[in-house]
């Protein structure tokens, strides 16, 4: 015969190992099915596009270096992310992105704007005049004409399982990165 404690201790155990292949199956089939790919509308209005002239940093920092330029910019952002609301999705990172080439890196990324979408009734981004949260703003520290891409990346976060990502094809976004004017 067993005892009590002896039967709680069956039970209990039976019931973690139940859990645990629950959350496991949960995560294979997430990972399995994956999630929809988006498509985006990102529109820069060329007239919002500045090129401003500022010391990197806070003002009492290196008064050595000679002045940055700083790229301002607003963007209308259309995008529908409901279709990756499932029942394992917990919230979804989404970033626009700004990519160029310069004459000393071949693909240069810069995050513009980021944003958290934490359920489905959020998930329909219809945002106009966004400006740039990040700044935009070459290694070299100046710009010379280049012209840059827009792209949208997401990152699912599920509540079991890996984080799986997906992004829009970089496109051109009437975006010219002109020197500041001095
Ligand atoms: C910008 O987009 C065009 C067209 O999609 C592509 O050919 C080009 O490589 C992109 N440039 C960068 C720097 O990503």
């Amino acid at each position: 015969m067993y005892n009590l404690q002896q039967r709680a201790n069956v039970l209990f155990s039976f019931a973690i190992t139940a859990i645990g292949t629950i959350l496991a199956l949960v995560a294979t089939i997430s990972s399995i099915s994956g999630y929809p790919c988006i498509e985006s509308d990102i529109k820069v209005d060329s007239n919002t596009l500045r090129v401003v002239s500022r010391r990197y940093g806070p003002d009492y920092y290196d008064y050595g270096t000679p002045k940055s330029h700083f790229a301002r910019l607003a963007f209308d952002l259309d995008a529908d992310f409901t279709p990756i609301f499932n029942w394992n999705t917990k919230q979804v990172f989404v970033t626009v992105i700004a990519e160029y080439e310069s004459k000393t890196h071949d693909r240069n990324s810069v995050v513009l704007w980021d944003t958290i979408i934490k359920s489905k009734e959020e998930a329909n981004l219809n945002l106009r005049n966004i400006a740039n949260k990040y700044a935009l703003v070459d290694v070299s520290r100046k710009w010379s004409h280049q012209q840059a891409n827009l792209s949208l990346h997401w990152d699912v976060t599920p509540y079991v399982g890996l984080i799986q990502g997906g992004h829009t094809p970089s496109q051109p976004a009437n975006i010219i990165l002109s020197p500041a004017a001095t």
